[in-house]
């Protein structure tokens, strides 16, 4: 009997350039009588401790005879129709390796269309902004600690200049450039100076949003607040508000959604509580209202944030915030489903 060795060079060496020696090729490799089906009968007579390793080698080079059974039968049909001139219009094409959409993409654009059917225009703004966007305006206390060196990056020499922490800026920037009807939400990238850890990353996304009209109230930030969370979490979804505290709303609170894996009996997602947070929210602060050359005796505003990561965290069971960062193929092809 020959070696598996031999079998494998004879395979690889084997001159296919007609139709004839291709099937001559089949016939040998890949037929029912082909010297590898014979071997593949043997495996019953090999000592059990080598079966496995002598059935993956014959299978592999049942691949490989497989394989360029396949390239022959290509450059053969190229060949053929080459010499006719014509193309061959009933060839299955060639299959295209298909991207994915980020995750974090896939994220923010589903936030971004429930916003936008209901009326909210989204903006944009610079990274890079200076202090009154990020904190001033939005009635942050000279003292306040978010300021310090510990949670933004300052551009070196240029304590005015910094890395935004929050897209809260473009509210600013909408309400300095507009009056009220106000309907904005605000997607993109935020700086914080952490430690890097599987669920706190330096670089994050967020989509804010601000509405401020006249008589806004409480009860239509809840009514927003539960719209979008039944809409991205499915219509069985709970809210909850619970009291907090941010410098730019007055009252402030974070908002909770019943734990859409477990329903709200209680799981690992939700710590066993039956509720995971998603965002803040609250009445933007009169202050910043006159900050921003807006009459807070005429007008009233709500406002919330949520972070990107942690919701796509949440939507698709990922335990890690890195992931979203290293553009690993493994993990990013697992999104090809959900990009449209
Ligand atoms: N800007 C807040 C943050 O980055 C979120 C927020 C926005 C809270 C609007 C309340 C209102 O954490």
């Amino acid at each position: 009997m020959k070696s598996i060795d031999e079998i494998r060079k004879e395979i690889e060496s084997y001159k296919i350039e007609n139709a004839e020696a291709m099937e001559q090729f089949r016939l040998q490799f890949l037929s029912k009588k082909s010297e590898l089906q014979s071997m593949f009968s043997q495996i019953k007579d090999i000592a059990p401790e080598e079966r496995k390793s002598f059935g993956q080698m014959v299978n592999e080079l049942k691949d490989k005879a497989q394989q360029r059974l396949e390239e022959y039968r290509g450059k053969l049909e190229a060949a053929a129709c080459a010499h006719s001139g014509i193309a061959d219009v009933t060839r299955p094409s060639r299959n295209i390796a298909m991207g994915s959409m980020h995750p974090i993409s896939i994220m923010m654009n589903q936030v971004r269309r429930i916003f936008e059917d209901i009326g909210y225009t989204a903006v944009t703004g610079p990274d890079i902004e200076d202090d009154w966007h990020v904190f001033t305006a939005l009635n942050f206390a000279e003292e306040h600690p978010a300021r310090d060196m510990q949670d933004t990056f300052f551009v070196e020499l240029h304590p005015d200049i910094l890395l935004r922490t929050h897209t809260s800026s473009l509210q600013v920037r909408t309400m300095e450039n507009q009056q009220p009807p106000i309907r904005v939400i605000c997607p993109g990238r935020v700086f914080r100076n952490e430690a890097i850890t599987s669920r706190a990353h330096c670089i994050f996304h967020q989509v804010e949003g601000l509405y401020v009209a006249e008589n806004v109230s409480f009860a239509d930030m809840k009514q927003t607040l539960l719209y979008f969370a039944q809409r991205m979490f499915g219509p069985d979804v709970r809210i909850r508000l619970r009291p907090s505290y941010f410098p730019f709303t007055e009252p402030s609170a974070e908002m909770d959604i019943s734990c859409y894996i477990c329903g709200g009996e209680g799981c690992n997602l939700c710590k066993h509580t039956g509720w995971v947070e998603i965002l803040g929210c609250g009445m933007v602060d009169p202050n910043v209202l006159e900050n921003c050359g807006i009459d807070p005796n005429k007008y009233s505003g709500f406002a919330f944030g949520l972070g990107i990561e942690r919701m796509t965290m949440l939507k698709y069971t990922t335990n890690d915030i890195r992931l979203y960062f290293e553009n690993d193929v493994r993990f990013l092809q697992q999104f090809k489903a959900a990009t449209k």
